[in-house]
């Protein structure tokens, strides 16, 4: 009896000791709320940078880069992986460079996400091996309008497809037994910026036939099921009723054909990627630029306009992403801010990153955000022309703490302002007050100080508010939609980290609060500012 139980103590003390080592995995945890990664089980927020796309091609380039990176604060790092580089010889596969890179990323307290440059990167099929490219007959390319074969591999290459998809399990595979326990490696971004670039759509031989039949029932039946969470450009090109692509899609329909055929093909690609190793997997959309039409842009990418099609065609995708150049960042993140998706920026423009990102997290409450190049980056703050992504990557870690929860109970907000803004002044609403934000002016000159403004908004208690950012004046108002009571500032602190508390640093009062009316942040330098508001009744007359 003493032993059998002694026995079945011991099992259970291997059985728990196993679970134990089997740390889990990192996650994408969706909910009505929102969405947050999950690293060893807690929500983490990646404060990333994308490398540039020649900048991992070799081993030497991680000891130089990734120490860079870590002294910039940053905590993950996006780099190339790219299908040339593992198998360049069909079936033979080199990870000796990856490895190195996620050695001298642990030794650098780094995370990475993998970007997996297989068939297709920013549309076109450069980073494809030689024995891919070089056989034309097994992996055929994209047609053009004209009869042209493009440097593009068509998303009807079956062999294509199985070839890429093999790789990528194997990649996954060997990240799995590489780095399963210490799981420096967070996710994987299945190709790159997809879509056809050219007139119309593919018309290799395959692609016409397809398109002239019907358009799958399954198919239609799938979109149907989520017509509430239509964008608009599908809701206006989308009859149920019709057979054909042109029937049922309009003049989308070559646009949606490519969607759903790059969609399935990269469904394929990730299905066995995650079977090999199950790491959160997303795509990165090249989003159009004013005016510009499909086919100049990648068509049939992963943008917002028919991301519907992948959503309804490629499950083992866990989020959606949005590159993001052009100047109306707010835009292009909102479009991606919808019920289901977990916002991430894996690519945007260095230049203004430091002021996007507040918008990213508090706005958009994402779950990362990277400026592209960022192992280019020059110091802003050192030559004079406002923060750079360090100071703003500094700031956001130190208030994680609060950042992630908040983010999750919707408590947080966010904005940016610009020389060239539409309005000279943008307001937010958040625990009952309004908070208006102004670009900085020296005094009593009332010249611009900087040309970009930015904050964070983040309610820790009822009337208390963590802003942090740079180069704005912020009002503070009741709103008028929560009551009718006078609101105004009770006090003022720069705050900092230090402890594992807030120290203050300054209490602003004065001339620095420009009489108890507003919040004046430093023009160039992004700091922490702990503002307590209140709100009374007004007094009757
Ligand atoms: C977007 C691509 O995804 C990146 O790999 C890089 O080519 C940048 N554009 C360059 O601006």
């Amino acid at each position: 009896m003493f032993r059998a139980f002694r026995v079945a103590f011991a099992a259970a003390c291997i059985g728990c000791a196993l679970i134990a080592c089997a740390a889990e995995l990192p996650s994408v945890s969706k909910s009505t709320e929102g969405a947050q990664l999950l690293v060893n089980g807690k929500p983490y927020l990646i404060f990333g940078g994308e490398l540039g796309n020649s900048s991992a091609g070799t081993a030497a380039q991680a000891d130089s880069i990734l120490p860079r990176m870590a002294r910039m604060h940053l905590n993950t790092v996006l780099m190339p992986v790219a299908w040339e580089q593992i198998e360049p010889v069909e079936g033979s596969y080199d990870f000796s460079i990856l490895d190195h890179w996620i050695d001298v990323a642990r030794e650098q307290h780094l995370h990475l996400g993998l970007l997996w440059f297989g068939s297709w990167k920013n549309g076109f099929s450069n980073y494809a091996p030689a024995w891919v490219k070089t056989n034309t007959a097994r992996f055929p390319r994209a047609v053009a309008a004209d009869g042209t074969e493009l440097e593009i591999l068509s998303t009807l290459g079956t062999e294509t497809q199985k070839a890429d998809s093999r790789a990528f399990a194997a990649l996954m595979k060997h990240v799995r037994e590489k780095d399963q326990e210490q799981q420096t490696v967070l996710m994987a971004q299945v190709e790159n910026e997809v879509g056809y670039l050219g007139r119309g759509r593919d018309r290799s031989p395959a692609a016409n036939q397809l398109f002239q039949g019907s358009v799958p029932a399954e198919f239609i039946q799938s979109l149907q099921s989520h017509r509430d969470e239509f964008s608009p450009e599908l809701r206006a090109h989308f009859d149920p009723a019709g057979r054909t692509w042109a029937e049922v899609f309009g003049d989308a329909a070559d646009e949606v054909f490519m969607a759903w055929n790059y969609a399935r093909y990269i469904q394929a690609v990730a299905a066995a990627g995650k079977q090999a190793y199950p790491l959160p997997m997303y795509v990165n959309s090249q989003l159009p630029a004013p005016g510009e039409r499909a086919g100049e842009y990648p068509s049939g990418g992963p943008h917002p306009y028919f991301l519907e099609v992948y959503r309804a065609t490629a499950p083992s995708l866990d989020f959606y992403s949005p590159d993001i150049y052009w100047p109306n960042f707010e835009y292009w993140i909102d479009r991606y801010s919808f019920k289901g998706n977990a916002v991430f920026v894996p690519e945007t423009r260095l230049e203004s990153a430091p002021y996007n990102a507040f918008y990213a997290f508090g706005e958009a409450r994402a779950f990362g955000f990277c400026p592209f190049g960022v192992n280019s980056a020059q110091n802003n703050a050192a030559s004079g022309t406002g923060p750079d992504i360090k100071e703003v990557y500094e700031v956001l870690d130190s208030m994680s703490e609060m950042l992630i929860p908040a983010q999750a109970a919707g408590r947080t907000r966010g904005l940016v302002l610009h020389n060239n803004s539409p309005r000279p002044a943008k307001t937010v609403s958040l625990g009952g007050y309004l908070f208006e934000a102004t670009l900085s002016r020296s005094w009593p000159a009332r010249s611009l100080m900087e040309d970009d403004g930015a904050m964070i908004v983040v309610q820790s208690a009822p009337n208390e508010f963590f802003l942090a950012g740079a180069g704005l004046t912020v009002s503070f108002f009741r709103d008028p939609d929560t009551d009718n009571k006078l609101g105004g500032i009770a006090s003022i602190e720069q705050v900092e980290r230090a402890g594992g508390k807030w120290v203050a640093v300054n209490r602003m009062n004065g001339d620095e609060s420009n009489q108890g009316r507003q919040l004046m942040m430093e023009a160039h330098q992004v700091r922490v500012y702990r503002v307590v508001l209140y709100a009374v009744e007004r007094a009757a007359f």
